[in-house]
Protein backbone atom coordinates (compact mmCIF):
# COMPACT_ATOMS: atom_id res chain seq x y z
CA UNK A 1 0.00 0.00 0.00
CA UNK A 2 0.99 3.71 -0.49
CA UNK A 3 1.94 5.58 2.20
CA UNK A 4 4.02 8.65 2.96
CA UNK A 5 6.74 6.26 4.58
CA UNK A 6 6.60 4.23 0.77
CA UNK A 7 6.27 7.57 -1.09
CA UNK A 8 9.73 8.51 0.33
CA UNK A 9 11.54 5.15 0.26
CA UNK A 10 10.49 4.67 -3.62
CA UNK A 11 10.90 8.36 -4.43
CA UNK A 12 13.48 9.76 -2.64
CA UNK A 13 14.17 13.01 -4.73
CA UNK A 14 10.50 14.02 -4.10
CA UNK A 15 11.37 14.87 -0.69
CA UNK A 16 11.80 18.20 -1.11
CA UNK A 17 9.74 19.42 -4.02
CA UNK A 18 6.61 18.83 -6.15
CA UNK A 19 7.13 17.28 -9.08
CA UNK A 20 3.63 16.49 -11.29
CA UNK A 21 5.34 15.43 -14.57
CA UNK A 22 4.81 11.79 -16.09
CA UNK A 23 5.34 9.16 -18.36
CA UNK A 24 8.63 9.74 -20.00
CA UNK A 25 9.69 12.14 -17.71
CA UNK A 26 8.07 10.53 -14.67
CA UNK A 27 10.78 9.60 -11.99
CA UNK A 28 10.90 6.18 -11.57
CA UNK A 29 10.79 4.72 -8.16
CA UNK A 30 14.18 3.36 -7.08
CA UNK A 31 13.05 -0.45 -8.12
CA UNK A 32 13.05 0.20 -11.27
CA UNK A 33 16.70 1.81 -11.23
CA UNK A 34 17.67 -1.00 -9.51
CA UNK A 35 15.90 -3.74 -11.96
CA UNK A 36 17.79 -1.73 -14.78
CA UNK A 37 20.94 -2.38 -12.97
CA UNK A 38 20.05 -5.96 -12.59
CA UNK A 39 19.29 -6.20 -16.56
CA UNK A 40 22.82 -4.74 -17.19
CA UNK A 41 24.15 -7.45 -14.67
CA UNK A 42 22.06 -10.55 -16.63
CA UNK A 43 23.49 -8.90 -20.15
CA UNK A 44 27.08 -9.37 -18.81
CA UNK A 45 26.89 -13.04 -18.46
CA UNK A 46 26.03 -13.02 -22.27
CA UNK A 47 23.63 -15.63 -23.71
CA UNK A 48 23.28 -16.86 -19.66
CA UNK A 49 22.13 -13.73 -19.16
CA UNK A 50 18.83 -14.07 -21.45
CA UNK A 51 17.37 -17.47 -18.63
CA UNK A 52 17.70 -14.77 -15.81
CA UNK A 53 15.86 -11.89 -18.10
CA UNK A 54 13.22 -14.69 -18.75
CA UNK A 55 12.40 -15.70 -15.89
CA UNK A 56 12.10 -11.73 -14.64
CA UNK A 57 9.87 -11.21 -17.77
CA UNK A 58 7.51 -13.69 -16.98
CA UNK A 59 7.41 -12.92 -13.48
CA UNK A 60 6.20 -9.01 -14.34
CA UNK A 61 3.36 -11.01 -17.11
CA UNK A 62 2.36 -12.96 -13.90
CA UNK A 63 2.26 -9.75 -11.27
CA UNK A 64 0.44 -7.25 -14.05
CA UNK A 65 -1.94 -10.54 -15.35
CA UNK A 66 -2.46 -10.42 -11.39
CA UNK A 67 -3.09 -6.81 -10.77
CA UNK A 68 -5.72 -6.71 -14.42
CA UNK A 69 -7.43 -9.89 -13.73
CA UNK A 70 -5.61 -11.94 -16.65
CA UNK A 71 -3.23 -15.00 -17.08
CA UNK A 72 0.33 -14.16 -17.35
CA UNK A 73 -0.04 -15.92 -20.95
CA UNK A 74 -2.59 -12.99 -21.26
CA UNK A 75 -0.62 -10.18 -20.81
CA UNK A 76 2.23 -8.69 -23.18
CA UNK A 77 4.74 -6.12 -22.98
CA UNK A 78 5.56 -3.62 -25.18
CA UNK A 79 9.13 -1.28 -25.54
CA UNK A 80 7.03 1.47 -25.17
CA UNK A 81 3.55 2.85 -24.98
CA UNK A 82 3.87 4.62 -28.69
CA UNK A 83 4.42 0.59 -29.44
CA UNK A 84 1.30 -0.08 -27.42
CA UNK A 85 -0.90 2.07 -28.94
CA UNK A 86 -0.16 0.98 -32.83
CA UNK A 87 -0.59 -2.47 -31.80
CA UNK A 88 -3.56 -1.79 -29.95
CA UNK A 89 -4.62 -0.55 -32.56
CA UNK A 90 -3.62 -2.80 -35.22
CA UNK A 91 -5.22 -6.23 -32.91
CA UNK A 92 -8.67 -4.23 -33.21
CA UNK A 93 -9.08 -4.40 -36.54
CA UNK A 94 -11.04 -1.29 -36.34
CA UNK A 95 -14.32 -1.39 -39.38
CA UNK A 96 -16.48 1.41 -40.22
CA UNK A 97 -19.23 1.53 -37.49
CA UNK A 98 -16.29 1.19 -34.96
CA UNK A 99 -15.94 4.61 -32.64
CA UNK A 100 -13.02 5.14 -30.74
CA UNK A 101 -13.00 7.44 -27.75
CA UNK A 102 -9.75 9.78 -27.54
CA UNK A 103 -8.89 13.16 -26.05
CA UNK A 104 -7.20 15.91 -26.81
CA UNK A 105 -5.31 16.41 -23.61
CA UNK A 106 -3.79 13.10 -24.17
CA UNK A 107 0.16 12.39 -25.63
CA UNK A 108 0.05 12.54 -29.70
CA UNK A 109 1.63 8.67 -29.60
CA UNK A 110 -1.87 7.85 -27.51
CA UNK A 111 -3.89 9.12 -29.78
CA UNK A 112 -2.36 8.74 -33.80
CA UNK A 113 -2.93 5.58 -34.06
CA UNK A 114 -6.37 6.21 -34.04
CA UNK A 115 -6.88 9.34 -36.31
CA UNK A 116 -6.58 7.92 -39.38
CA UNK A 117 -8.64 4.42 -39.37
CA UNK A 118 -12.19 5.61 -38.50
CA UNK A 119 -14.78 8.30 -38.14
CA UNK A 120 -13.67 10.09 -35.10
CA UNK A 121 -15.48 11.93 -32.83
CA UNK A 122 -13.46 14.76 -30.60
CA UNK A 123 -14.80 16.40 -27.42
CA UNK A 124 -12.01 18.60 -25.82
CA UNK A 125 -11.80 19.96 -22.21
CA UNK A 126 -13.71 22.67 -21.86
CA UNK A 127 -14.95 22.87 -25.65
CA UNK A 128 -18.34 22.29 -27.57
CA UNK A 129 -18.28 18.74 -28.68
CA UNK A 130 -17.17 18.46 -32.55
CA UNK A 131 -17.56 15.41 -34.84
CA UNK A 132 -15.37 15.14 -37.91
CA UNK A 133 -14.38 12.23 -40.42
CA UNK A 134 -11.11 11.37 -40.89
CA UNK A 135 -10.14 11.77 -44.53
CA UNK A 136 -6.79 9.84 -44.65
CA UNK A 137 -6.95 6.14 -44.50
CA UNK A 138 -3.62 3.68 -43.61
C1 LIG B 1 2.93 12.06 -21.42
C2 LIG B 1 3.57 11.11 -22.38
N1 LIG B 1 2.86 10.05 -22.81
C3 LIG B 1 3.39 9.18 -23.69
C4 LIG B 1 4.68 9.35 -24.17
C5 LIG B 1 5.19 8.36 -25.14
O1 LIG B 1 6.06 7.54 -24.48
P1 LIG B 1 6.69 6.23 -25.08
O2 LIG B 1 8.15 6.53 -25.20
O3 LIG B 1 6.40 5.18 -24.05
O4 LIG B 1 6.06 5.92 -26.39
C6 LIG B 1 5.46 10.42 -23.74
C7 LIG B 1 6.81 10.61 -24.28
O5 LIG B 1 7.48 11.58 -24.01
C8 LIG B 1 4.89 11.32 -22.82
O6 LIG B 1 5.60 12.37 -22.37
Amino acid sequence: MLTESSRRHDFPSLDERTYLNTAAEGIPPGRVIDALHQYGQDKLLGMDGRDLHTVQWQRAKSALGKLLGFSADEVTLCSCSSEAFNLARAALRLAGDDEVIITDLDFPAGVTPFLCVIPVCRQGFGNAAETGRCTSKI
